[in-house]
């Protein structure tokens, strides 16, 4: 494929891979005997839920806009968990969902009434004092956690009229985390298990990664199942479906020398396009680059803001030949997360979207300076 033809800056999703990743997933919902929904939060690409609906039987929502892009453009099963509801929109928010999470005890006070009006599955999420974490940020599971209910306040039993729980610790983590997470989750809320009718296990759970153990994920759930049977379980991650599925497709604008290393200016922003970069922070991988050698010449990538940290100050770059400025800079696995965080800081364009077919790309989005003036007022 050559990739000249595609626009720069563009974010493209390589078909082929999410549907490596959605058959897996299937494959591994069918095994284990439990559901997999789509958490909108780190995947919302549209243009892709044909896809994603062969395979998934529905997707979570946090808040108001990602309920309505799933009832418009996905369907199916519409699970609800917003860290907090506000009454001037629960009304719109409820609509067609199957199921509904409370981070709190007064959050289902408040929404009790209306929520079995309207006869959604109501639960509550937990906090499990777990999580294998280490980016506090990501870690949703401490003790001043404002992310779901201690055991100590729920109490030795559920309010009537509740039907599931709701568990979110995980980060990119693997089987033995979950395994872990189910113990605590038996340890701190057993008592409630054989009161409820489903489990949700939040994302977190990358299945999709290389060298996860399915095999394990597998049998940690079937053990699980076989002593709650009653329990529908439901894991709903984001980044194992779009895991490794595209890039961020970037040109070199500039080269700046320093006495370290070279800087490319890019046409992208680290702070405006890949703000988990920095947030993580993480070094993303270069197609056809590696890390430098002493001695070697260090490239450095910087955005294209004037913000002095849009860069990326995790490590540096080096290349078979000497960069030039007109180079594509190919940057890996730039879908999950990447695209729902970005932002139209310092009116820099925002990357185009696409998607890569079996060698044919397709341009499905634009976006222009109507997008960044309609923000602002
Ligand atoms: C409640 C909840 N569910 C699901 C997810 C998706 O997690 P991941 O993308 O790590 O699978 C998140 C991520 O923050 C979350 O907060």
């Amino acid at each position: 494929m050559n990739y000249h033809q595609i626009p720069s800056p563009c974010y493209v999703l390589e078909e082929e891979k999410l549907i490596k990743n959605l058959e897996l997933i299937d494959s591994v919902q069918k095994q284990a005997d439990i559901t997999v929904i789509l958490a909108l939060k780190g995947f919302a690409m549209y243009s892709a839920f044909p896809l994603v609906r062969k395979y998934l039987k529905g997707a979570t929502a946090s808040s108001l806009f990602e309920a309505n892009l799933i009832r418009e453009e996905l369907g199916g099963e519409l699970h609800l968990y917003f860290p907090v509801y506000q009454d001037h929109e629960f009304a719109d928010s409820i609509k067609n969902a199957t199921h509904i999470t409370f981070n709190s005890l007064t959050q289902w006070q408040r929404y009790q009434q209306q929520t079995i009006n309207a006869k959604i599955s109501p639960g509550l999420r937990i906090n499990p004092e777990y999580s294998p974490v280490e980016t506090d940020i990501y870690n949703p599971a401490s003790l001043t956690s404002r992310l779901g209910i201690r055991s100590e306040t729920l109490g030795d039993t559920l309010p009537p009229g509740i039907e599931g729980l709701h568990c979110h610790n995980l980060c990119e983590s693997d089987s033995h985390a979950l395994s872990t997470t189910l113990a605590q989750i038996e340890k701190l809320f057993g008592h409630h298990l054989d009161h409820i009718k489903w489990l949700n296990l939040g994302g977190g759970h990358l299945l999709t990664r290389k060298g996860y153990d399915i095999e394990h994920f597998i049998e940690v759930m079937t053990k699980f199942k076989a002593k709650y049977p009653h329990l529908d379980i439901y894991i709903e991650p984001s980044s194992a479906i779009a895991w490794e599925t595209g890039f961020l497709k970037a040109t070199v604008l500039d080269l700046i020398p320093t006495p370290g290393p070279i800087i490319a200016m890019l046409d992208v922003s680290f702070t405006a396009h890949m703000p988990d970069c920095l947030e993580m922070p993480y070094k993303p991988r270069i197609r056809g680059a590696r890390d430098p050698q002493p001695g070697e010449t260090a490239y450095r990538m910087g955005g294209l803001t004037c913000l002095a940290g849009d860069v990326m100050g995790m490590g540096d770059y080096y290349f078979d030949r000497p960069l030039e400025i007109g180079d594509e800079i190919i940057l890996e696995d730039m879908i999950h997360y990447t695209m729902v965080k970005t932002s139209m800081f310092n009116g820099v364009k925002h990357p185009s979207i696409g998607i890569l077919r079996s060698g044919e790309f397709e341009l499905i989005r634009e976006f222009e300076y109507e997008d960044f003036k309609r923000r602002l007022s």
